[in-house]
């Protein structure tokens, strides 16, 4: 979910609206806003998109105070009711929230027996909170403290209290929450990108902080009421990197911008003589682990799997990747020195949270890989490694996933003293590859027509660097054309899941390493046989009567870099032709920021 609060001297419906868009990223089951005007608190809320509220919208209500949220859900269907903003049975207080209140059902039975609950949700037990204790004779600011003390789990919380039109308050535990710093106003958000509108300038909330904010001020307390004081800093988000420009979707702009994006990290990570350079000490520290443990999640999980390989066979550093949601309950064995590797896009995402908070407890060190400066994991890991792929705006992740591999493999190349391979040689040669794949729309537009539109489910097929691809390239067509699709480790599929293979059924098979080169053709042959209708993205032209996709000669390591962009064109197009969404596709989030 994503929240936002502003208070000042305009009128915040546009305000509070388009930020949300800016945060739709992160869920868009619903949304909702408040608007206070004269003691008065308008709520209205709609099922849906933030479109649909906007709609519903009566232009009449005006006010400079207000609170907006974009749900992705959680406790209770997806419905009206159970929309954000949320108020206490009296009204007075009116709170947004994105996170889990674990401890809901204690929390109703300890304090709130007797009170009527309009909404399935965690979060109507906070605002109920807040008033009760505010009915017991306490300050609005320490019955907020008090709730939060009371609270298992996490919240990002804006609050308004009808009784006071020039306070807007706000509180933070494990979910992010960034305060905007203006000129005769002051905002809240879940990111700086839903404010950048209007400030560059933010403070950095920590968990169990509690802020009073004026248009004036912001104040940030401790829990137990103390002040802190911290420095604001200057987000260098530009706000044109976050518009459309003339592309149907933010997806077909961000793959296309994915050659640049190689080219950018180069020169991000080069010295003054155009040689490769990253932080002596983080290199320093890949090279002396034992061990490097990979955690992430979804997409970023695939550029690991891609990035052992690198660092096993550039840099000779034995790695394990693992999903960050299994780390908690199956810890593997650890080593005596080992590093831990988060790889995140958005650098929030709750699991991997989790995980970095409970090494970190256990005394590890650790390392962030994230697009985005400032993000929790970022701030909370030892050091950080930036993608600099500019803010990835639709939901299935593109540009991300292409950055995350080029920044490992800079890493892995320098753990080795770029011995093995001249790795900028080889990105300068896949950037200028990727660029001519873009050039091939129309084709995978076609294909994407011939083998996918009317299909139930497809397979792709590879092996060993290109099984790791084909695993990032079925995330992709299923996330957003809701074709069930998998990736196969192309010689697993005769042991079981070759019995799925009707006629007509698509199977891609993605050649591109020399050595696996004939077993993946047999693998073609064998499902061919069954009446798949198959389609090859190689680097050679192969001889087999089949729809294909060249891929200039790159090298094999690297190759995922070019591979990716024609599987997620077809994905792209597959969604398009059928209809979908591409850019918010249903159930998503591009940041979950719940565990
Ligand atoms: C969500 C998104 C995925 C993304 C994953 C990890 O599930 O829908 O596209 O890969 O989170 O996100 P992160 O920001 O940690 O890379």
């Amino acid at each position: 979910c994503g929240i936002v609060g502003y208070i000042g001297f305009e009128d915040v419906k546009e305000i509070i609206l388009g930020g949300l868009e800016k945060l739709e990223y992160r869920g868009y089951d619903s949304a909702g806003i408040a608007i206070a005007n004269n003691n008065v608190v308008n709520v209205i809320k709609e099922k849906g998109r933030i479109n649909e509220l906007r709609q519903s919208i009566d232009k009449s209500i005006t006010g400079n105070l207000g609170i907006g949220h974009t749900r992705w859900a959680t406790h209770g269907a997806p419905n009206h009711i159970n929309s954000h903003p949320h108020q206490s049975s009296s009204k007075r207080f009116t709170l947004v929230h994105n996170g889990i209140i674990e401890n809901e059902d204690e929390l109703r039975q300890k304090y709130l027996n007797g009170t009527v609950f309009t909404s399935d949700t965690d979060t109507e037990v906070i605002v109920q909170l807040i008033e009760k204790f505010v009915n017991d004779g306490e300050e609005v600011p320490l019955a907020i403290r008090h709730t939060m003390s009371e609270l298992k789990g996490s919240y990002a919380l804006a609050i308004l209290d009808n009784e006071d039109m020039n306070t807007l308050y706000a509180a933070k535990n494990k979910t992010p929450l960034l305060a905007g710093r203006g000129s005769g106003f002051n905002m809240l958000g879940s990111d700086a990108m839903a404010m950048i509108n209007y400030t560059n300038s933010f403070y950095e909330i920590e968990d169990k902080e509690f802020l009073v904010i004026t248009k004036d001020s912001i104040d940030i307390y401790s829990i137990y009421g103390n002040k802190v004081v911290r420095e604001p800093y200057k987000a260098d988000i530009d706000a044109s990197d976050i518009e459309k420009g003339t592309y149907p979707h933010y997806m077909m702009k961000e793959i296309e911008e994915q050659p640049f994006v190689v080219r950018k990290i180069m020169s991000e990570y080069s010295d003054e003589d155009g040689n490769m350079f990253m932080d002596p000490g983080i290199v320093q520290e890949v090279r002396g682990c034992d061990k490097l443990y990979i955690i992430a999640c979804g997409t970023s999980y695939h550029a690991g799997l891609i990035g052992k390989q690198f660092f096993e066979k550039i840099s000779g550093k034995p790695t394990e990747v693992i999903i960050a949601s299994e780390f908690i309950y199956n810890m593997p064995l650890l080593t005596k020195k080992p590093l831990f590797m988060f790889i995140s896009q958005s650098g929030e995402t709750a699991d991997c949270r989790a995980v970095l908070v409970k090494v970190k407890e256990m005394g590890h060190r650790t390392l962030t890989l994230t697009n985005v400066k400032g993000s929790t994991l970022s701030r909370e890991a030892d050091n950080t490694l930036l993608l600099h792929a500019g803010p990835e705006i639709a939901v299935a992740s593109t540009k991300a996933y292409t950055a995350q591999i080029t920044v490992l493999s800079i890493l892995a190349a320098l753990v080795n003293n770029n011995k093995n391979i001249n790795i900028f040689k080889e990105l300068s040669k896949i950037a200028y590859i990727m660029e001519t794949l873009c050039d091939d729309k129309e084709k995978y537009k076609e294909l994407a027509n011939k083998y996918l539109v009317n299909s139930r489910n497809c397979f792709y097929i590879g092996r060993s660097m290109d099984y790791f691809l084909c695993l990032e390239a079925s995330l992709k067509l299923k996330e957003i054309s809701y074709i069930q699709t998998e990736g196969f480790a192309a010689g697993e599929l005769k042991h079981g899941t070759i019995a799925l293979i009707e006629k007509g059924t698509p199977v891609i098979a993605v050649i591109t390493q020399e050595n696996i080169n004939l077993n993946t053709r047999s693998n073609i042959k064998e499902v061919k046989a069954r009446g798949a209708a198959t389609m090859v993205i190689s680097m050679r032209k192969i001889s087999q009567e089949t729809d294909q996709i060249i891929i200039d000669d790159a090298n094999e390591l690297l190759s995922p870099l070019a591979t990716i962009i024609p599987a997620q064109y077809l994905a792209y197009y597959a969604a398009l032709l059928k209809g979908c969404d591409i850019d918010k596709p249903r159930n998503l989030a591009k940041s979950v920021t719940v565990e």
